[in-house]
Formats: structure tokens, sequence, C-alpha cells
């Protein structure tokens, strides 16, 4: 739908999230996708990375952090864990590291994965089409991103976290680059990849202006995909000892939720047939309660629960305050709010199938 970038300004501006705007995204999201939400188990194999984001609990220079990596066993028996329940859908996650070991693991992994979920299909009679994945470790060789879509990742998240430049380069140290982020996104989609990004939403230094340039940024690039959040503290972050007195002044998370529910129904309105995530963050922004509802209300259609083991939960922290849904406490809130929990599909966004004029078969 068209819908000009003043109006949205004037909405992002206004208090409050209006009902006539969460309906027509609702009306939208069920003309345009239907009233699904699907899931994704979402296992966090490493909180290792190399990057140093000013905004992130992981970056490397944290050394509060109890680093770990799963085994390629853990991360295999997870995966078929989360199949045998009947989620057909999964997302691998971690820190970013181009390394050669850890990257020849995930190929490993993926390739086990999908062997062994094929399995499980011919088994149960079905068609051997395996685990769905989505690959999100952040910014790789074009070669490698090729590889990983050989072994079976078919979706892939990298989040622009900005689309303007000047933010990025404030949010980021100088040996990180928005070209080479904005390269790992074309080669993404040149790959074949179903491809999502986002940003994170409300974080200080942005402005009403930014999140209308990030919406249009995801028109622009075609995406498939939306993975957008609140931004959340983290203490040890060096955002946080910055802007210490507006993140915890009163009301900062009020409007920054508002924001991201706001941002939800306009990339809906805007995009219409992607997928959006009602992220983690999201579902953990504090004091807000029905969030995972107000994120479907306002056209989300995907959940991921986290399956990472229950040890590493803890240190797999982005930000503060993490909240972890279980698959059933999720479905059952996504069918008391009136929409439909998928768990044995594979979801995939239909933008994708229309971008690339195929028959979603
Ligand atoms: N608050 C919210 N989201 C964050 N991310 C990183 N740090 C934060 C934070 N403090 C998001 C980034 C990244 C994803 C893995 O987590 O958008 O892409
Ligand atoms: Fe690493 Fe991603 Fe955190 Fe940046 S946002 S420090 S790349 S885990």
């Amino acid at each position: 739908m068209e819908i000009s970038s003043k109006k949205l300004l004037n909405e992002l501006f206004s208090n409050g999230i209006s009902r006539s705007l969460l309906s027509l995204a609702d009306l939208i999201r069920k003309q345009k996708v239907g009233n699904y939400v699907y899931f994704r188990g979402l296992i966090e194999i490493s909180n290792v990375c190399q990057k140093n984001c000013y905004y992130c609990g992981l970056r490397k220079d944290n050394k509060n952090v109890k680093r770990y990596t799963l085994t390629e066993d853990e991360v295999v028996e997870l995966a078929l864990l989360i199949y045998k329940k009947g989620i057909k859908s999964l997302a691998l996650q971690s820190g970013e590291m181009e390394n050669e070991a850890f990257f020849e693991k995930l190929l490993r992994i993926i390739r086990k994965i999908k062997e062994k979920t094929k399995k499980i299909d011919i088994q149960n009679g079905e068609e051997p089409k395996g685990a769905g994945i989505t690959g999100s470790f952040g910014e790789l060789e074009r070669e490698h991103y090729e590889e990983l879509f050989k072994a079976g990742v078919h979706r892939y998240l990298l989040r622009i976290e900005t689309s303007k430049r000047e933010l990025y380069e404030k949010l980021h140290p100088s040996d990180h680059s928005f070209e080479k982020r904005l390269k790992c996104l074309k080669w993404l989609k040149e790959i074949g990849y179903q491809v999502g990004t986002g940003v994170i939403i409300g974080i200080p230094g942005q402005t009403y202006e930014d999140l209308v340039n990030d919406l249009l940024f995801f028109k622009d690039f075609d995406i498939d995909m939306i993975g957008m959040g609140p931004y959340i503290e983290h203490r040890d972050t060096p955002i946080f000892c910055w802007y210490k007195d507006l993140i915890t002044s009163n009301g900062f998370y009020k409007k920054v939720f508002e924001l991201s529910i706001k941002m939800i129904a306009f990339a809906r309105i805007l995009l219409e047939d992607v997928n959006i995530v009602a992220s983690t963050a999201l579902q953990s922004v504090p004091g807000c309660e029905n969030a995972l509802e107000l994120g479907i209300k306002a056209g989300a259609n995907v959940v991921m629960p986290v399956f990472t083991p229950y040890s590493e939960r803890k240190n797999y922290r982005i930000y503060e305050g993490k909240k972890n849904l279980t698959p059933e406490e999720m479905s059952q809130r996504i069918k008391k709010a009136g929409y439909e929990p998928v768990w044995d599909k594979w979801g995939d966004p239909l933008h994708f199938f229309k971008r690339n004029k195929m028959s979603n078969s």
C-alpha cells in the first residue's frame, strides 16, 4: 500500500498507538498473509563474537560474558528435538565469527540436520523436505554464504541495524563497515536466499525520520523478512554508559515499545506480504506484559521460541532481561488473541515467491 512519508512521520510523533493503525495493519495482514503465526525453533549456537557494536552485550570487548560454543552433537540433537516436537523450521544464530574451523562446523551441522530431518519425514510417510533453516551468523564472505545455501540454509537474517550511514557509524567502531553490510545483503539476495533484515528501534541518537527511512529502505531493497526490535539496555556497553540518563529516564521504554509496535504496523501496511517477526526483544521490553499479542495484532506473523540449552541461555545476553516464552505458552497466547499458531509448516515469506515469480507449492 502507498502511504506518504509525512503521514508515517506524523504517526510516529504522536503519542500512543492508534486503533485505526492497528486495524489497517491487521486487515492487510489477513488479506495478504492470513492469520497464521509461524514458529522457528531458535538455537543460539555460540555467543563468541568478533564485533564490537556499541549497543550489544556480546561485543568482543565485554569481558563479563562467559563465552560458549555448543558442540556439533548438541546442536544437531536440539534441532532433532525441535523437529520431533513438530516445529519444522529452525533458526540458527551465533555471534559473528569469520573463522574457518567454526564455519566448517556450521556446514557439518546444517548438512546433518537436513539429512536427519529428511529421514524423519520419510519415516512419517511425508515428502522428505527436512527442516527449514534460517541462518544468522553475521557478515561472511560471499563464498561462505554460497556454501551455507548449498548445505541447506535457505533464509538468512542480517539486520542493517539502521539504514542511515551516519548513525551506523555512531553505533559501531570504525572498523565496522556499513558498505560491507549492504554488500552482504546484496550477495544474500543474489545467491537466492529469502533475505531478512531489520533495525534497532528507539536506540539513542535515532530520529523518527530515520525510522521512516528504514521502512523505505526495506521497501527499496525488496526484502522478504523483517526482524526488527526495540533497543534494550545492556549495562556493559558504551551506549548505556553514554546515554544512561536518557535510557533510565521515566517513559523511555514506553516510547520505545510504542515505536516498535508502530514500526511493525507500518511495515505490514507498506510491505504487505513479507514475514515479520515478533522479536524476543519486543517481548522483553521492561514493563510490557502483552507485547506478544500486540506485536501480532500489529502484523507480526513469525515467532522464534528459544531452545538453547538452559545452562547457556543466560550467557546469550545481547540485552538485559531477555524473556523466553515456551512455544506452548506462545501458542496459547496466540490462539487467545485470535490467530493461528503454525508449527508444522516452513512458513516461507510469500513475498519471496512473488519477487521470484515462482509459485509457492
Ligand atoms: N537491544 C536490542 N537489540 C539489540 N541487538 C544487539 N544489541 C541490542 C540491544 N541492546 C540486536 C541487533 C543484532 C541482533 C542480534 O540483536 O539488532 O542484529
Ligand atoms: Fe556481535 Fe551481533 Fe552483538 Fe554486534 S550485535 S556485537 S555482531 S552479536
